[in-house]
């Protein structure tokens, strides 16, 4: 059983991980949920390349709250090979209930229990207690999500302020039903934040901006990384004729909003019911796309008109006058 965390954007973390657990073909049952800690029992390992998921542990047990763990690690299962830490944190943040002060205590009863050594700096181990005002869990943790900072715009070759976040780029990748060795597109690839997190994952990426400078800034960023795409210039309303029909696995984009992206002259609303016809064509049957549009734009009555399956969404709000409807749809 394992302990999964959701980070930003709830509830996209946990459909982000949902659609990593299908596309790896692992099978889950819940077994509860702890605010924004869920419970669940999988029958292969999990997967560690969400953007949205910062900590994954193995459940060795659960208290109603923090100090209740000291009794539960008494009689949990838990064994140590080698040194650990106890390290804790609460869920929210701000929730104050002194798991922290735990640790030292929590540490005592685990080397008294198990017969391992602490070792604050090195450990084999690190032992997880999350608080939250649910409920605790503990267990080792067995994943946590790799800083995506180097990878922000401002740190990148070529800059615009159109890009996408990386965390909530990834989470649009695994939305798309991606992993290892499928074949990813983006056609409104500008800066590449879409295809620098698919071809991370180890996607086969296809990318293509109808802006020259946006593809020459997307190999530029990509390059910046040792990452590799095959890219294009064009108008994503032709995109078969760049990339062929039927010849992607999953689609991530977002396209322009006609503010800080250019529609290069065209309605927001012609290019969108002109590109969604073209986006249908490139995409494998059985292929998922995962788009990211201003809440205005009809998504779902976009999909349906073309044949897409609309399966999901969730709007989140950028700021004051933008809220992002991101959306998961399928060629049946
Ligand atoms: C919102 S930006 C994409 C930002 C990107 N996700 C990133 O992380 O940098 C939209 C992009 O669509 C491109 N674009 C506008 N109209 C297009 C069209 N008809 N076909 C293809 N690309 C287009 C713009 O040049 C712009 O780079």
């Amino acid at each position: 059983m394992f302990f999964l965390l959701s980070g930003e954007h709830y509830p996209l973390p946990r459909m982000e991980l949902e659609s990593c657990l299908a596309a790896d073909g692992v099978r889950w049952q819940e077994a509860g949920s702890l605010g924004r800690v869920a419970l669940l029992d999988l029958d292969g390992p999990p997967p560690t390349r969400m953007g949205l998921t910062p900590e994954i542990g193995e459940l060795a047990c659960t208290a109603d709250d923090a100090e209740g763990l000291i009794a539960a690690v008494t009689d949990s299962p838990l064994e140590l090979a080698g040194s650990f830490v106890v390290r804790a944190s609460t869920v929210p943040k701000a929730f104050d209930c002194g798991a922290t002060r735990l640790e030292p205590r929590l540490g005592d009863v685990i080397g008294e229990r198990t017969g391992a050594p602490v070792d604050l700096h090195d450990p084999d181990t690190v032992l997880r207690v999350i608080a939250t005002p649910e409920g605790a869990v503990m267990g080792p943790r067995v994943h946590q999500r790799g800083t995506f900072d180097d990878r922000k715009s401002d740190r990148r070759p070529y800059f615009h302020p159109s890009s996408l976040a990386p965390k909530l780029a990834r989470a649009m990748v695994n939305l798309s039903g991606a992993r290892s060795q499928k074949t990813l597109l983006d056609p409104f690839c500008g800066t590449g934040g879409i295809p620098i997190e698919a071809a991370m994952v180890g996607c086969r990426v296809l990318a293509s901006d109808i802006d020259p400078k946006m593809v020459a800034g997307t190999k530029a960023n990509l390059d910046h990384l040792d990452l590799e795409a095959s890219m294009a210039t064009g108008d994503a309303r032709h995109v078969t004729e760049l990339f062929g029909e039927g010849s992607v696995d999953c689609i991530a984009t977002d396209p322009p909003y006609g503010r800080a992206a250019s529609t290069w002259g065209v309605g927001l609303k012609d290019l969108f019911s002109e590109v969604f016809p073209a986006l249908f064509a490139v995409l494998r049957p059985g292929g998922l796309m995962c788009m990211g549009a201003p809440q205005q734009v009809p998504l779902e009555t976009l999909c349906r008109d073309v044949g897409f399956k609309y399966l999901q969404g969730v709007r989140i709000r950028v700021h004051g006058s933008l809220t992002r409807h991101i959306c998961v749809a399928e060629r049946p």
